[in-house]
Order: structure tokens, then C-alpha cells, then sequence
């Protein structure tokens, strides 16, 4: 698929959705997690899906916090050209839809209003006795694990493994899907369940895929770029 046809879709179609993963926050320097220089690659003492695992997280609670603290947590990244180019449409009312995987909040923080962050946000973190919330920032500040003023345990608002998302985010997001005309799927391996399970929820004309590398779902989608979600965005007139 070209930029030329690209562009012709998103400007002729009434409802168009992103639905997006790691990959829109490569271009921020953000690790995605399954590259060859992803997080999951990286030597840990146990595997990524047990660390990030909810059993993981009340059983060695500081070892969990000192990975996502190093791993996870990257506030000084900056939306990319995906991300504001997806604002943009959004405000020219061109996308009425952002639905990530992600958990860093740069498609909020690129002016993005309607976004269904389906495995919560980092920027979001709670009490785990009294549901006092806490900033990204005033957990990153403490050394092992945060505690509230009232002595709770501290945890991140972010899915783990063995955790189910939020009613809301899922009905929401695949409301948001069933009624598009165009979806624009980017920066994601479609390996983790249910999220990659939600493009099936699409009836529209146009299935889109942007990805750098092939996908597990590839021939699922009537149009393919492979390259970078946020040069091809970049290239996109609103
Ligand atoms: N442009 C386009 N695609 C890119 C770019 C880029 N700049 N950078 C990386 N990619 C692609 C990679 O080729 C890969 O296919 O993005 C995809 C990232 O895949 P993953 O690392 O598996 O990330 P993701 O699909 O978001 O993972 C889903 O897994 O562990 C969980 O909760 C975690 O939300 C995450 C979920």
C-alpha cells in the first residue's frame, strides 16, 4: 500500500480507529518488547510474563518494582509524529478513536482526547488499602517499594499478566472498532490476547496494517505498510 493511498482512505472515510501498540513508541525511544533489542529480550533473572505477572508483583514486590522502575517507566519520552499526527486528526475530526496497548500516555500527552488505553498507564498509580493515587514521578522518586501515608502498598495502574482490563477500556474500544469505516492497526506483533483479538470486531472497508515487521496476522489486512509507523504518519496531511 502507498502514502498516496493511505491518504486517500483517511480522507474519504467517516470513522477511522488507530489501534496501536509498542511499535508508535519505538520512534520516542521506547524499547518495544518482542525486537531483537525489545524488553522481553533482555537477560532477567525470570521471564518478562512472570515478572510482569500479578502473582509476581504480591510475592516479590520489590524485585517487580525495581524492574518496572528501569524497564517499564520512561517519563522523559515524547510523543512522536504518530502521535501527534493521530491528534491532529482527531481534532480535524478525521480519527474519532485511539486505542493503545502501551501504558506510557503519549498519545494523551500528544493532545489525543479519545484514547482506550487497554493495559492502564504508568503515569497512574494507586494504594493498594485506601486507593490514593500516585504520580508516575513521586513513585519513580522512592527507592524499593512505595508506600502511602497510610502505610498501603503502592501499584501501578497497568494490566498485568493474569489480570483482566478494565469493562469500560474493552467496551469502549470495541464499540469504537464495530462502528469504524477505516482501522488502522500499528506497531504491534498482535501476539498478546484479548487486545489483538479486538481487530475482529471490525466490519469497515479498510483494514490497515503499518508495521515494521510482518505480523501473526498479516493476511488478515486488506492494505499493508511495513516501515515506520511514525514516518509514514508524519507524511499524512490532515
Ligand atoms: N514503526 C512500526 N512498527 C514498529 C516500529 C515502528 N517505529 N517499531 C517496532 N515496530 C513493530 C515491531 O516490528 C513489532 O512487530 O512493533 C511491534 C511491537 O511488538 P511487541 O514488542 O510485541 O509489542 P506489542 O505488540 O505492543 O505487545 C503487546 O505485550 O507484554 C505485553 O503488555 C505488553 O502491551 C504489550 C503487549
Amino acid at each position: 500500500m502507498t502514502i498516496e493511498k493511505l491518504q486517500n482512505i483517511i480522507d474519504i472515510s467517516n470513522s477511522t480507529v488507530f489501534f496501536g501498540g509498542a511499535g508508535v513508541s519505538t520512534e520516542s525511544g521506547l524499547p518495544d518488547f518482542r525486537s531483537p533489542d525489545g524488553i522481553y529480550m533482555s537477560k532477567q533473572k525470570y521471564p518478562p510474563e512472570t515478572m510482569l505477572s500479578h502473582t509476581f508483583f504480591m510475592e516479590h514486590t520489590e524485585e517487580f518494582w525495581d524492574f518496572y522502575r528501569n524497564m517499564l517507566y520512561c517519563p522523559e519520552a515524547k510523543p512522536n509524529a504518530a502521535h501527534t499526527k493521530l491528534a491532529e486528526l482527531e481534532k480535524a475530526g478525521k480519527l474519532t478513536a485511539v486505542i493503545t496497548q502501551n501504558i506510557d500516555g503519549l498519545h494523551s500527552a500528544a493532545g489525543s482526547k479519545n484514547v482506550f488505553e487497554l493495559h492502564g498507564s504508568a503515569l497512574r498509580n494507586y494504594c493498594m488499602k485506601c486507593g490514593k493515587f500516585y504520580s508516575g514521578d513521586e513513585v519513580m522518586a522512592v527507592k524499593g517499594i512505595p508506600k502511602c501515608t497510610c502505610d498501603g502498598t503502592i501499584k501501578p495502574d497497568v494490566v498485568l499478566y493474569e489480570e483482566s482490563l478494565d469493562d469500560e477500556t474493552v467496551s469502549g474500544a470495541i464499540n469504537a472498532i464495530a462502528s469504524a469505516d477505516t482501522l488502522i492497526v500499528a506497531g504491534t506483533s498482535l501476539t498478546v490476547y484479548p487486545a489483538a483479538g479486538f481487530i475482529r470486531y471490525f466490519r469497515g472497508k479498510n483494514l490497515i496494517l503499518i508495521n515494521r515487521d510482518k505480523t501473526a496476522m498479516d493476511s488478515a489486512f486488506s492494505h499493508i505498510i511495513h516501515g515506520k509507523v511514525g514516518e509514514i504518519m508524519n507524511k499524512i496531511k490532515v
